[in-house]
């Protein structure tokens, strides 16, 4: 048995986030500007036979057992239905999801899961219209409803969804998108805001935490501590109103994960990342594109990992925020 993806803390990455594309179809303000980014070149991204070839070396040579796609917007990349009918090929066969802001997945989610993927998450800050064109500065919020309701009919399973809170904008309606979540059978996470903004623009101050988050859902509901375990999991889940219900909250702030994490991460454009908050990437794609066998791209991977950092260290002094945006590390 080969090596695995190792590093010099003793943590094993399992666990592979691919981002397939920098670009979005929305453009929520804690993310980018409205008038969007400096886009990756599209032959600077990988092609479809490159991811393939990558996924491959990632779960039959490094031991990856879990893979993720994200973006930018996933669904913006037309070969995602066969980039997830290739992985769900490889032996042994990955656990398959996606994180997407549902925009145009109505028409696709049957096909998604058809091709094997297993499970879906769905970014959703919002129910009220005004509120979600104020966030995302795109009218589109029955997309993303019909999205999920497809995803559900599809039979992925859990559909969750995620939230980010932001103070004095939707943080009072914490209870109704939970209360929305469980009615319609949706998994819900909020999520603590990160610095990793495209506008550097993040402050600790406007950032809900995971304690407030409680607080705000106590107001309308009982919730226990759930009893399974984090594991390597980001979110903590409480059970809602004695349960099955549970609702999660991410708090990769001020309740770090870090020492259990088991996740390496591909660039849309092939850099490896070994951590969210790194401020360096190795690249990938150069020695594929000029002829590097598996092993040595195997081998490559492996000693990016081995220079992982312990943690996000935002919380150090010295903290500066990778140069590479959200969006372009895929979260
Ligand atoms: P599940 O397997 O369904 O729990 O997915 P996930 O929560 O790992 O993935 P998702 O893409 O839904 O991300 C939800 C939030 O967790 C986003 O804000 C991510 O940026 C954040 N997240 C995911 N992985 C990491 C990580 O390794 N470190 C930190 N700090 N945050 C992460
Ligand atoms: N901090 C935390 N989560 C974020 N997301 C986007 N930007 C941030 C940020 N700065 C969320 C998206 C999506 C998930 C991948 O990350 O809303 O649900
Ligand atoms: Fe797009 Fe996600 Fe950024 Fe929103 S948070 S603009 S959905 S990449």
């Amino acid at each position: 048995e080969a090596a695995g993806l190792i590093d010099r803390y003793g943590r094993t990455a399992t666990d592979l986030r691919v981002s397939l594309i920098d670009r979005c179809n929305l453009r929520c303000s804690y993310c980018m500007p409205a008038e969007g980014l400096d886009w990756l070149a599209k032959s600077s991204l990988l092609d479809t036979a490159e991811v393939n070839r990558l996924l491959r070396v990632a779960v039959e040579r490094l031991g990856v057992r879990d893979v993720r796609f994200t973006g930018g917007e996933p669904l913006l990349r037309k070969d995602l239905a066969a980039i997830v009918h290739h992985a769900a090929g490889l032996q042994p066969k990955p656990k398959i999801s996606l994180t997407t802001n549902a925009i145009v997945l109505a028409d696709r989610a049957a096909e998604l899961a058809e091709a094997g993927l297993d499970r879906i998450n769905v970014s959703l800050d919002t129910l009220r219209p005004e509120l979600f064109h104020t966030i995302t500065r795109r009218r589109r919020l029955d997309d993303v409803l019909a999205g999920l309701a497809a995803a559900r009919a599809a039979g992925l399973d859990p559909v969750k969804i995620n939230a980010v809170l932001l103070r004095g904008i939707n943080d009072d309606e914490a209870p109704d998108l939970l209360r929305f979540a469980i009615d319609e059978g949706y998994h819900l996470r909020f999520i603590e805001q990160m610095p990793l903004d495209a506008q550097h623009g993040w402050q600790r101050s406007t950032m809900v935490t995971a304690a407030e988050t409680l607080a705000l859902l106590r107001s309308r509901f009982d919730l226990a501590e759930h009893d399974s375990e984090r594991g390597s999991a980001p979110a903590e889940r409480w059970t809602v109103d004695g349960g099955p219900a549970t609702v999660g909250i991410i708090g990769s702030v001020t309740r770090p994960f870090c020492a259990a994490c088991d996740r390496t991460r591909l660039t849309a454009d092939g850099q490896i990342r070994s951590c969210l908050f790194s401020q360096t990437e190795t690249d990938l794609r150069g020695p594929l594109r000029s002829g590097a066998g598996d092993e040595e791209l195997a081998e490559i991977w492996r000693e990016a990992m081995w220079g992982k950092r312990a943690g996000h260290g935002i919380d150090d002094e010295s903290f500066t925020q990778p140069r590479r945006p959200m969006s372009a590390i895929g979260g």
